[in-house]
């Protein structure tokens, strides 16, 4: 079995192929920043456009790059949420054209599972269930993956996503859209910070996130400054301190209330070195298994929608509809 991968919910533009038994075979993306950084945020509408612009010339890439053709592929898998709607609209529409015209099945697939499976496309060993701690520019959430398809979500952000988070400092301290990995890259390159800043909600029982704060005391203290370079790595590394140290304690508690023993880490602030170096140190004294998906695997790609929808395929599920069914919001508890 071949499948095509189409993720459009956001600012990337993502198509793979995903082949069962030769695994990833064409992965490529188009990233929408330069567009929307002259905004200094997403624009949906642009967004959309762009996706359009790009989806044809993608699959043309990536079956060239596969060595095969239109014909070979046996299943479409594309985004059906959450994310933005028109850029959800334009991918699904595509897949379910496409799939048309090649009469086969487009499966919606959801982001977030298709997020929180994408380590297994290296490991190839993804045995359910497992915790997943899911970091991404929309959400942050820890989920007990109890099999395919069904999850409980532990602790959801009560305010701004992390990755939301990160940019929103970046920004406040004059870092371009969307400074999330800049900012988290200056961080890394300070050794000392004079600054302590709060660990949100670790104070109190339960898994849920507040991070909003976090950003609010980043500007308090950055307006507080002299405004140097120095000062805007000191408070980055302040920042990223307490992220960590937060999402540490509430990966922990998970473990402790759930006995799991496996914990995987998706979404793009995953791609987060100082993170994955905090959490190994912990898991490993804990006896916990991590998994992290390679960075190119972190952010949005079509490589796990491919991989989601032949999971789920594998399982039996079909949809020969002509139906677009697409949703901006779209809670991933069962
Ligand atoms: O998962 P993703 O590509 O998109 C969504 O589905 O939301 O995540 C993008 C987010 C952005 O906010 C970006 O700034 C953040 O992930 N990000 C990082 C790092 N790399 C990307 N945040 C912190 N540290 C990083 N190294
Ligand atoms: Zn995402």
């Amino acid at each position: 079995m071949r499948i095509l991968g189409i993720e459009s919910s956001c600012d990337e533009t993502g198509v793979a192929i995903y082949d069962e038994t030769l695994g990833l075979v064409a992965n490529v993306l188009h990233s929408q920043i330069a567009l929307h950084s002259l905004h200094g945020g997403v624009v949906p509408e642009l967004a959309s456009r762009d996706h359009i612009k790009h989806l044809v010339s993608l699959v043309e890439e990536s079956l060239k790059i596969a060595q095969i053709s239109l014909s070979d592929i046996d299943l479409i898998a594309y985004t059906a949420g959450p994310g933005l709607i028109g850029a959800l609209l334009v991918g699904a529409s595509f897949a379910k054209s496409l799939a048309f015209a090649c009469q086969i099945d487009a499966l919606a697939v959801h982001h977030l599972e298709a997020h929180i499976l994408a380590p297994a496309l290296v490991s190839t060993d993804l045995k359910f269930p497992f915790l997943a701690l899911l970091v991404s520019g929309g959400h942050t959430q820890l989920l007990l993956a109890k099999e395919l398809g069904h999850y409980v979500c532990l602790g959801d952000t009560l305010d701004d996503a992390l990755g939301e988070a990160f940019d929103k400092t970046a920004k406040l301290m004059g870092i371009p859209y969307p400074g999330g990995a800049e900012l988290a890259a200056i961080a890394d390159a300070c050794t000392f910070t004079p600054y302590k800043f709060p660990r949100p909600m670790t104070d109190r029982p339960g898994l849920d996130f507040s991070f909003s704060g976090l950003k609010t005391h980043a500007l308090t203290t950055w307006n507080k400054s002299a405004k140097t370079a120095q000062c805007r790595a000191e408070i980055a590394k302040a920042f990223q301190d307490a992220v960590i140290d937060t999402l540490v304690i509430k990966c922990t508690r998970a473990i402790e209330a759930t006995g799991l023993k496996r914990l995987v880490v998706a979404g793009g602030v995953g791609a987060n070195l100082a993170l994955q170096n905090r959490l190994q140190e912990v898991m490993t004294k804990l006896g916990v298994g991590l998994e992290f998906p390679p960075p190119h695997l972190c952010s949005d790609n079509g490589a796990m929608v491919a991989y989601c929808g032949y999971l789920h395929a594998k399982q039996g599920k079909k949809d020969s509809t002509l139906a677009v069914n697409v949703a901006a919001r779209w809670p991933l508890e069962e």
